[in-house]
């Protein structure tokens, strides 16, 4: 049997990892009870308008506890469409973090709206508290909570800053469906909440996302910007824009929510799959320095991605060719995951405010953003190292996985330098 003390395999040894990972990685799972669903509403004709995406909106509204749910095209409609609800208007600065899909920052623009970065805090990825509350100017409307790799933010800490500050809270949740915060479930803590639903995520539909909120006013805004079917049917005034809607057309197709609703019956079982793999092979990395993100009792994460945090000082291998060998032992392992935003070159040029057709003026200079900023998201973004998330593993190959880690860093020292 293979052992930590034998040759890393990039240095001639046996690979550590043999066993073959294809099925036991594979994300999303398609079952015939995924292919029923879709069928039936392939069957039925009824392809672009079905019942079956009310019956997914009732099922988030019941997992949630919230009022409203209205499903969309993809998550990043969905976030527009919150925007958009919560009323951003030009000008209005949006507190935003760095370190994620573009999705949860880009739509901003298309309201006017200025993106304000502010730090990663090093505990649950999320947005550091005490940065938002030093960014927060007399322009701020909103903040973007993501819970990154379905790892909670610091909520209660954020929630705090947006009541004292009278600000609105867009929570993005695309990578957290299925998690809880002290008792209350992800996507009951925004103003307006969002769960992506595309192809690899913990409800995956294909394309798809969801709107959820408590508000009827803003429920409608959702509605008038990209469902204008739905205004005929409105009691309110809005039902006068039922011609025309203001604009878009967001609706989710009826065979990417009759997938998302069979998925969904689903998802619990499978989450739990992933967090009990994801906690075997943590314990042991947690035992080899790495910090793996374990949340407080309260809170319950979901691993829509296993990032864990490598001590690169301690261990002294640069986390580049950490991964050379980890790799080369068979591990399908990666450096950071999102490349950061206020790094790129909307951010670092004018490109930003010509997206949002914001011309600067006297008392709204257009600031762009330098590489060197945000000092503490570069550090904590440049220190992750991804995992799979083992949707199916086996014990076997978690344990290939763990003997991968150990042999690796017991020849620390004798792996080459690359980076
Ligand atoms: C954090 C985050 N927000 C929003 C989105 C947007 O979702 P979609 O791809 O469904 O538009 C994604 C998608 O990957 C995401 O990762």
């Amino acid at each position: 049997m293979a052992t930590a003390t034998d040759l890393p395999a990039i240095l001639g040894g046996n690979k550590s990892i043999s066993l073959c990972q294809d099925e036991a990685l594979r994300w999303p799972l398609i079952d015939t009870a995924d292919e029923d669903a879709v069928l039936g509403v392939l069957r039925s004709g009824d392809i672009s308008i079905h019942p079956v995406v009310q019956e997914l909106e009732d099922a988030y509204k019941e997992r949630t506890g919230r009022n409203y749910a209205l499903t969309h095209n993809n998550g990043t409609s969905a976030i527009l469409a919150g925007l958009h609800a919560i009323g951003v208007q030009p000008y209005d600065e949006v507190i935003v973090p760095s370190a994620t899909w573009w999705s949860s920052v880009m739509p901003v623009l298309h309201c006017g709206g200025v993106p304000v970065f502010a730090e990663l805090e090093p505990d649950c990825l999320g947005l550091d508290p005490e940065d938002v509350e030093r960014k927060i100017t007399d322009k701020t409307k909103a903040i973007v909570i993501v819970h990154l790799f379905g790892l909670p933010s610091k909520i209660d800490e954020l929630v705090r800053i947006a009541k004292k500050y009278n600000l609105k809270i867009l929570e993005d949740a695309s990578h957290a469906h299925g998690a809880v915060y002290k008792g209350k479930p992800i996507g009951s803590f925004g103003d307006v909440s969002v769960f992506s639903m595309q192809g690899n995520k913990l409800c995956p539909s294909g394309e798809g996302g969801i709107l959820l909120c408590d508000s009827e006013e803003m429920y409608e805004s959702a509605i008038r910007l990209g469902h204008y079917e739905r205004l005929l049917g409105l009691e309110s005034k809005n039902k006068y824009f039922a011609a025309t809607g203001f604009g878009f057309k967001f609706r989710m197709a009826p065979m990417s929510a009759a997938l998302a609703l069979s998925q969904l019956n689903r998802m619990d079982e499978r989450n739990a799959q992933r967090n009990e793999n994801c906690r075997v092979v943590s314990e042991k990395l947690e035992a080899l320095g790495f910090d793996t993100f374990i949340p407080e009792n309260d809170i319950t994460r979901v691993y829509f991605e296993f990032l864990v945090r490598y001590n690169e000082a301690n261990i002294g291998l640069p986390i580049g060719d950490l991964v050379k060998a980890l790799q080369a032992e068979g591990a399908r392992v990666e450096a950071p995951r999102y490349p950061l935003l206020h790094q790129q070159p909307v951010f670092t040029h004018h490109v930003w405010s010509k997206i949002a057709r914001l011309p600067a003026t006297p008392e709204n200079p257009i600031h762009v953003y330098d590489e060197s900023d945000l000092p503490l998201t570069t550090l904590g973004n440049g220190t992750l190292l991804k995992l799979p998330a083992f949707p199916s593993a086996n014990k076997e190959l978690l344990a290939q996985y763990a003997l991968a880690f150990e042999k690796v860093l017991s020849h620390a020292d004798d792996l080459p330098r690359t980076t």
